[in-house]
C-alpha cells in the first residue's frame, strides 16, 4: 500500500486530484468508481480547476458510483446522484449519460440490484475507484456484518451512520434508513484504489482497518487484500496508523 500523509484537507484533496488525473491523462477512457461525502468534495472541486486549466479532458471518461440512498430521487438535493451533478459533473466535460449511480427509485430493489451489477460489469473493470472511508469502517454503504456481501445489495444503514450523515439533513428522521451500495466483490475488483481520509475523527478507524485484523466487522480492512491501494490522508488522520506502523 502506498500512503500519502498530507498536512490538511486541501492538500490531501490537491493529492488525490492528482492520482485521478494522472489515470485520465494515462488513460482517457478510464472507468473510474466514484464516492460522495464530504472526503471527496474538495478533490472534485481541484479536478474542476485543473479542467478549467485545460490540464484535463473527461470527455472518454465512465463513472460508476458507490451508492444511493433509497427512495431518493436523482432530483432530491440530499440524493448521490444530485450531489455528483453539483459537486462534479455540471462542472466537467463527462458525458452524463456515461456516469451511473443506483436508481434509488427503482420498484424492486432485487432488480435494481441485478441491473447495477450488470452496468457494472458492462463498464467493467473500474480502472480506479475512489473511496472514503466511514467511522464505523464502512466503505460504499457495506456497513460492519457478520459477511462480507460481494455484490451491489440494498444494506439497512447502520445508526452510526445515519448518526454520522444527519448533517447533510434538516433532521435525524429525514435520513433514509436504506440503501444500494456496491457489494465488497465489486470495490475489490477495481484496479486501483484510491482511499482518502481527513480529520482527527477518523485517526483510530484507520489504524485499525489498515493494521487491524481483516474482518467483515470493519469493512475496510479488507483494502488489505488488494494489491494496489493508495491512501491518501491528512496528518489527524493518519496519526494513529503512522504510529502503529512506526512501531
Ligand atoms: C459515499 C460513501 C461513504 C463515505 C463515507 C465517508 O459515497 O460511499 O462510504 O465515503 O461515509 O463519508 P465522509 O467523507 O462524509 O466522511
Amino acid at each position: 500500500m502506498k500512503i500519502y500523509c498530507e498536512k490538511d484537507y486541501e492538500a490531501m484533496s490537491r493529492r488525490a486530484a492528482g492520482i485521478l488525473g494522472a489515470q485520465v491523462i494515462l488513460k482517457p477512457d478510464s472507468v473510474l468508481g466514484l464516492a460522495t461525502g464530504s472526503s471527496p468534495v474538495g478533490t472534485y472541486q481541484e479536478l474542476i480547476r485543473r479542467y478549467e486549466a485545460g490540464e484535463l479532458d473527461f470527455s472518454k471518461v465512465t463513472s460508476v458510483n458507490l451508492d444511493e440512498y433509497k427512495g431518493l430521487s436523482g432530483e432530491n438535493d440530499q440524493s448521490y446522484r444530485y450531489f455528483m451533478n453539483i459537486h462534479f459533473f455540471d462542472h466537467v466535460n463527462i458525458d452524463k449519460s456515461r456516469t451511473f449511480v443506483p436508481d434509488g427509485l427503482a420498484k424492486d430493489s432485487q432488480k435494481a440490484c441485478t441491473e447495477y451489477n450488470a452496468i457494472i460489469r458492462r463498464e467493467g473493470p473500474v480502472d480506479l475507484q475512489l473511496l472514503g472511508l466511514g467511522n464505523n469502517g464502512h466503505i460504499g454503504f457495506n456497513e460492519p456484518a457478520p459477511i462480507f456481501e460481494k455484490e451491489t445489495h440494498c444494506v439497512d444503514l447502520a445508526a452510526s451512520t445515519i448518526e454520522a450523515n444527519k448533517r447533510f439533513f434538516e433532521k435525524e428522521e429525514d435520513v433514509p434508513r436504506q440503501a444500494y451500495t456496491m457489494g465488497i466483490g465489486n470495490i475489490m475488483q477495481a484496479k486501483k484504489i484510491l482511499i482518502i481520509v481527513s480529520g482527527e475523527g477518523k485517526a483510530d478507524i484507520v489504524a485499525q482497518a489498515f493494521c487491524g485484523p481483516v474482518t467483515p466487522e470493519v469493512p475496510a480492512s479488507i483494502l488489505q487484500f488488494h494489491s494496489d491501494v493508495t491512501l491518501v490522508g491528512d496528518e489527524a488522520a493518519l496519526s494513529k496508523l503512522m504510529e502503529r506502523l512506526e512501531q
